[in-house]
């Protein structure tokens, strides 16, 4: 296994001599230009990375909804249109979103234990490819909305197959005890009492694991109890989403299974015992994860007889993560540094003790005000959970192609 930094970074982001460059970009030229705090991404990476992902499911050929909770900023969502990416949505707000983008509607699924009428409405009149449905109630609405506007709808009914997962605990969604899907004894009722619902052409199934999967394993499990039930009720989807939740590297020597095992693997099953079913697959961090980077100042540095703060301007309004999920992000310096590392707490300006990017970094020791600090991994559900808490504004996002410098979102203005 690789255990240099490029396993994060790939070749787009790197040190040229002494500074820290995206692409053909020095990041102190974007600081300068825009201020900090500031996302960073790399168009180019973003489309390695669909290319990564296209390839590695190759052999089933599936349709790629880039799930845009990830990241919702327009123009990323302009870039996975031109690569032919569909989308999966979760809010009446994302829709919109990708409407504008001009993402064709027959390749938007949209999600979600909690969609409202008006947004399901939103979804029929848009045209878009399929509900995937999550409870009875859900279901009935979405029937009724079907009746009035005199359309079969499509839907997928959302299957909770109770795996387990190796990740956080908060982004498990397939055990039973969680909000999400149907259990499969409530799928055989359904399918065994379609004629209750009229209005839903029910085109397949959906499961989603869970975010950050570190291997296959888990999508094999879900998919062979899958396919025992189905062979049990003769039911053969014409759909089958298996939604996101491929692993990134966010520590370098972290063991995250290669994205070609996880495609090989899931392609070898699905061609021997899903023939027939058209696939969908919905990454997000996957595709947009290590393709951007938080850039912060130091505001102060901090030492103590205790413990060294790095105190930079960027908080858990910025990046939420660390904070939410006791997350690890790389951090470095902009400078590659001469001086001796020492241990640094790199905390935000926030009144929470909670309010920190990173505790106990190694980091240069002679770390000054204005230094720039880089937080890694961050463009995945980086400034999507972002807010303005301490009435922060939200900071300004810059997408970089080769030599060329693009704001994909002002910084805003909380006057
Ligand atoms: N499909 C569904 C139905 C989902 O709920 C999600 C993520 C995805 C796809 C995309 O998963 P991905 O490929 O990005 O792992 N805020 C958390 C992650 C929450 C994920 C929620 N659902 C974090 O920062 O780690």
């Amino acid at each position: 296994m690789e255990t240099n930094i490029e396993v994060i970074f790939k070749n787009f982001f790197y040190y040229k001599k002494e500074h820290f460059f995206v692409e053909d970009v020095s990041v102190k030229t974007i600081a300068e230009k825009f201020g900090t705090p500031v996302y960073i991404y790399s168009k180019n990476y973003i489309i390695d990375r669909v290319g990564e992902i296209k390839n590695a499911f190759k052999p089933i050929n599936p349709l790629i909804c880039y799930s845009v909770k990830a990241n919702s900023n327009p123009e990323i969502i302009k870039i996975l249109n031109n690569e032919n990416c569909g989308m999966d949505v979760v809010s009446g707000g994302e829709i919109l979103k990708c409407l504008k983008a001009k993402i064709k509607p027959e390749k938007i699924v949209y999600a979600g234990v909690g969609k409202k009428e008006e947004e399901i409405i939103s979804g029929i009149k848009s045209n878009i490819l399929m509900f995937n449905i999550e409870s009875i109630a859900e279901l009935q609405t979405i029937n009724l909305i079907g009746k009035k506007y005199n359309k079969k709808i499509s839907c997928a009914l959302r299957i909770n197959l109770d795996i387990e997962t190796d990740t956080h605990h908060y982004t498990k969604t397939s055990k039973k005890e969680t909000k999400f899907g149907f259990p499969i004894e409530q799928i055989t009722y359904i399918l065994n009492n379609k004629n209750h619902y009229k209005n839903i052409n029910f085109k397949g199934l959906h499961f989603h694991l869970g975010s950050q999967l570190k291997t296959h394993t888990p999508y094999i499990e879900a998919l062979k109890k899958l396919k025992i039930f189905l062979d049990k009720i003769k039911f053969i989807p014409e759909t089958l989403d298996i939604g996101g939740g491929f692993g990134i590297h966010y520590k370098i020597e972290e063991n995250i299974e290669d994205i070609n095992i996880f495609g090989r693997k899931i392609s070898e099953f699905i061609l021997v015992n899903f023939k027939k079913t058209q696939i969908i697959i919905e990454p997000g961090r996957f595709i947009v994860g290590n393709t951007g980077i938080l850039v912060s100042k130091v505001i102060y540095p901090k030492k103590t007889p205790h413990k060294n703060f790095l105190i930079i301007d960027a908080g858990m309004n910025d990046l939420i993560r660390p904070a939410l999920y006791n997350s690890y992000h790389h951090i470095i310096s902009e400078k590659k540094e001469n001086s001796e590392n020492i241990l640094w707490d790199v905390v935000g300006p926030i009144c929470e003790t909670g309010d920190f990017l990173g505790k106990d970094r190694l980091l240069p020791e002679n770390l000054k005000s204005k230094d720039i600090i880089i937080i890694a991994s961050t463009g995945a559900y980086g400034f999507s959970m972002s807010s303005n808490y301490n009435g922060r504004p939200r900071c300004e996002e810059v997408l970089v192609d080769k030599k060329s410098i693009k704001s994909i979102r002002k910084r805003e203005n909380l006057t």
